[in-house]
């Protein structure tokens, strides 16, 4: 049978105080079972408010991809946030969280017929689109759609470089947005994603400069009024969960070239790892050990193709420490519980002897990692608690 991730109950949302005691941490394990991912709403909602602050007058739309929890959308919602979609599954998640469409646009730039279908019906109205073939889709929908047209800024210093895959070069708008005139599409403005995990802000300033021009242009011939920008995502997290302290600074020089954008620009951003990135842990209990070349291996119930997922596809590494106090510690190696050689979450680290039934505690564990997890050799994926909702 196939094995599907638990979801907690409806309503059900846990109240723990940060720092977390080794005790609030083995109770919810004693409750929920191992592997647990536990995802801290008050930090979720700490992150919104310190990327609100850094980018005043920006309407924020959180993008589900990281992590798309109920919980996450419902904490979001109540705080103020907007909501980024991409797929269906993310267009009946937010349905089933009672989110107003109004709320929410649709970002994938490439989609099949029913995904444009299923967030109009829902009542999505702004797209995003990058090329001549998918503003000819929205032909039949120009009644009900308005788009962004994304243009691409290739970014190799990103962790995830989004260019290389997707949006027009700024050369090419132009004969797009003839294109969406001609055919009576309205587009309402621009759009990009400097990548995943940048280390500055100098490509999103660029990107805002490059797009300014687009729009003044657009604006002095009077063919294409543009009022939105979308700055996409990228906004970065550290291992240490400084970024809630850096964000104003490293937002510097976007608010800059913000303000060099013409009156009446209507802002908007997709952030995702930064608003969840943070927000979660991982408790993963040892299975079993084996001593290898005089080295102890744990065998954990939750490895890469699990919640660790994010070391494969995000090229992430997190935080791991042993729930046992400080003791002498040793080199170890741990496994995640596939049968597969990939499946090892981390090699050298220091740790006290452990034993079945010992717990680990992952940090930092809040983007792209259950969210890319599969259910390979019929693992069960960690459960997923919402606390403090
Ligand atoms: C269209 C779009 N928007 C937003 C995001 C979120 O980006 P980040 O998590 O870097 O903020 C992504 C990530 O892939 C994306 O593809």
């Amino acid at each position: 049978m196939r094995q599907v991730k638990t979801r907690q109950a409806a309503g059900e949302s846990p109240v723990l105080n940060a720092p977390y005691s080794r005790e609030a941490l083995e109770a919810l394990l004693a409750r929920y079972g191992s592997p647990l991912l536990v995802v801290d709403c008050n930090v979720i909602r700490e992150r919104y408010k310190a990327l609100s602050e850094a980018l005043p007058r920006v309407e924020l739309h959180y993008a589900l991809k990281p992590l798309p929890e109920d919980g996450v959308v419902r904490a979001l919602a109540a705080v103020g946030a907007s909501f980024d979609l991409a797929t269906s599954g993310e267009v009946s998640l937010v349905k089933a969280a009672g989110i107003s469409p109004d709320r929410c646009i649709h970002t994938h730039p490439i989609k099949k017929d029913s995904d444009i279908r299923d967030a109009l019906r829902f009542g999505v109205r702004t797209f995003v689109v990058d090329n001549e073939d998918e503003i000819g889709k929205f032909v039949k929908h120009r009644t009900r759609a308005e788009l962004l047209l994304r243009l691409s800024f290739p970014n190799p210093a990103a962790g995830a470089d989004l260019s290389r895959k997707f949006g027009c070069t700024p050369g090419e708008a132009s004969a797009l947005l003839n294109l969406a005139a001609r055919l009576g599409i309205k587009v309402r403005g621009l759009s990009f994603h400097v990548g995943s995990q940048v280390p500055d802000a100098a490509a999103h300033a660029h990107a805002v400069d490059a797009c300014n021009e687009v729009l003044v242009e657009g604006r002095r011939t009077g063919a294409h009024p543009l009022d939105v920008l979308d700055i996409g995502g990228g906004f970065p997290t550290y291992s240490d969960g400084s970024e809630g302290e850096r964000i104003g600074p490293f937002c510097a020089p976007i608010r800059a070239a913000i303000a060099r954008l013409p009156q009446g620009i209507h802002v908007i951003a997709e952030p995702g790892r930064f608003l969840v990135g943070a927000s979660a842990f991982c408790l993963t209990t040892v299975v079993g050990r084996s001593k290898r070349q005089g080295r102890w291996w744990y065998y954990l119930d939750d490895g890469v193709y699990g919640s660790f997922s994010g070391q494969i596809f995000d090229n992430t590494k997190y935080p791991i420490d042993s729930l046992k106090a400080d003791e002498a510690r040793f080199p170890s190696t741990l496994t995640g519980p596939t049968c597969d050689s990939i499946d090892i979450v981390r090699e050298d680290i220091l740790l006290p002897e452990l034993e079945a039934g010992d717990v680990l505690m992952a940090r930092a564990m809040g983007a792209y990692t259950s969210a890319c997890a599969t259910d390979f050799n019929f693992v069960p994926r960690a459960r997923v608690l919402t606390v403090n909702q």
